[in-house]
């Protein structure tokens, strides 16, 4: 298995740039079902989900080519309506097949995602919507099962414990397309990712008005056409990046980003202190001395606080003097890289949903385990603060959703290798 070794080393600097989004690549890539007609997609990200959501896609019945790198040609004349438990339990978003199949198969048999690291994740909404579109719903043997032959368009408010849904916001909108009359949807999440599939939507001929507001509405037409469409840059990643360049106090370009996009991100690093320069497609980090501010912060919908950089501004916080207090309020729990950077040497504390970070503290080298995606990068990015070696193991989460994470950040100084678990030294090994 892969393990990355990190060395904690000086300021990042250079220009590094951001591939294509995978939260917007993945309900996209599922709405290519809609149509008969061939998709043509750009900017997808090479990534262990987008090979996940293909092959399930092919096993649905659609054509995939890829005539170059991050484009991907998908025609899909004959489809069946089953999305498999040994497909979809390896990835969540494989949900995102339900609201397709249901508008252009009027059925769907989806198995229901598994459990997750980061907290419960049910996808009650996603069935209340259906319902509300006069969808037939049974739960039966792990699968949600929907008869869709009287499907019908309708108000529907789909704000769940957490505001705003994203996936649950992008099935019903697809499912729609293609049911007559018309659906208004409130409380719908306004994630650039929603925003992205829906404009690709448009261009098939959907009819969709409200995009990025949280009221859509969505007046279903008889049939959805081919089109061409390049997916948004991925805003996580972007943040991501920009929280390397502060930790390591160096001088970095995020390029292929829109500033609009990270809000909330922004605000907070710009109440912090960070020195940044923001142009139309770049956000540029630049050198400081001293410590930057603390900030507290609460995690909500878009354009709320993203919860997807959530622990990367923990990672930062652990290296700011004073007292700074997260709190996560899309995933309670969403906390599982605290007690690997407590390892480091972070001095973390976790109240119910809120992480109270105390810095600022030395970090120093030691073997880690990621648990989920995002809580891999907030490891790696305190392994650039820290003194010595970090080994982080289980890196699979990360390449889930960062494409040549090593290579970008190598490109920029960063000292970050790709090993063998058997490169470790033995002591640090799991069992
Ligand atoms: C999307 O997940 C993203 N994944 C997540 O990114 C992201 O963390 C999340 O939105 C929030 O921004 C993809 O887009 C593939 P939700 P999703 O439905 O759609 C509750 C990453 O790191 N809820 O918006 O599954 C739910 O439990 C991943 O890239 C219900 O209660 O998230 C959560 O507390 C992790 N019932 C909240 O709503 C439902 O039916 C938001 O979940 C659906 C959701």
């Amino acid at each position: 298995m892969d393990v990355f070794k990190v060395s904690g080393n000086g300021p990042l600097n250079g220009q590094i740039k951001v591939g294509g989004a995978k939260n917007a690549a993945l309900p996209i890539l599922a709405a290519t079902l809609l149509t008969d007609e061939t998709v043509v997609l750009r900017n997808v990200p090479d990534l262990s989900d987008m090979r996940f959501m293909l092959e399930i896609l092919r096993h649905v019945g659609a054509e995939t080519v890829q005539p170059e790198p991050g484009v991907w040609e998908i025609t899909s004349k004959q489809i069946t309506h089953i999305a498999p438990y040994d497909l979809v339990r390896k990835m969540r978003a494989s949900v995102c097949l339900l609201g397709p199949l249901v508008a252009r198969m009027r059925k769907a048999e989806v198995s229901i995602p598994g459990g997750c690291v980061i907290g419960p994740r049910p996808i009650d909404l996603h069935i209340k919507g259906l319902k509300k579109l006069n969808c037939q719903v049974e739960i039966a043997n792990g699968y949600v099962h929907v008869d869709a032959s009287e499907i019908q368009g309708g108000p529907i408010f789909l704000g769940g414990r957490s505001g705003s849904t994203v996936t649950g916001t992008a099935n019903i909108v697809m499912a729609a397309t293609l049911a007559p009359g018309t659906t208004r949807l409130e409380c719908a999440a306004c994630e650039p990712e929603v925003v992205d599939l829906c404009n690709m939507l448009v261009k098939m001929g959907a009819k969709i008005t409200g995009i990025g507001s949280p009221e859509l509405v969505i007046t279903g037409v008889e049939k959805l056409h081919g089109c061409e469409h390049s997916v948004i840059a991925d805003r996580i990643e972007a943040g991501t990046f920009v929280i390397a360049g502060a930790i390591t106090r160096g001088d970095v370009t995020v390029k292929g980003i829109a500033p609009k996009l990270l809000g909330a991100f922004l605000d907070k690093l710009e109440e912090a202190g960070l020195p940044m320069e923001l142009g139309e497609d770049y956000i540029r980090v630049l050198p400081y001395e001293g410590s930057l501010k603390t900030v507290d912060v609460v995690t909500l919908p878009h354009p709320g606080y993203p919860t997807d950089l959530q622990a990367q501004l923990g990672a930062l916080m652990t290296q700011t003097e004073g007292l700074s207090i997260i709190t996560e309020r899309i995933y309670p729990n969403r906390f599982m890289h605290v007690p690997e950077l407590q390892r480091m040497g972070a001095d973390i504390s976790i109240e119910g949903p809120s992480a109270i970070i105390k810095g600022a503290t030395k970090l120093s080298g030691a073997p880690v385990m990621a648990s989920d995606l995002r809580a891999s990068a907030a490891l790696i990015l305190a392994a650039f603060a820290a003194v010595g070696d970090t080994w982080i193991q289980r890196i699979y989460h990360l390449d889930r959703g960062y494409e040549r994470f090593e290579q970008k950040l190598s490109a920029i100084g960063a000292k970050i290798e790709r090993l063998k678990d058997t490169d470790m030294p033995k002591e640090l090994l799991e069992d």
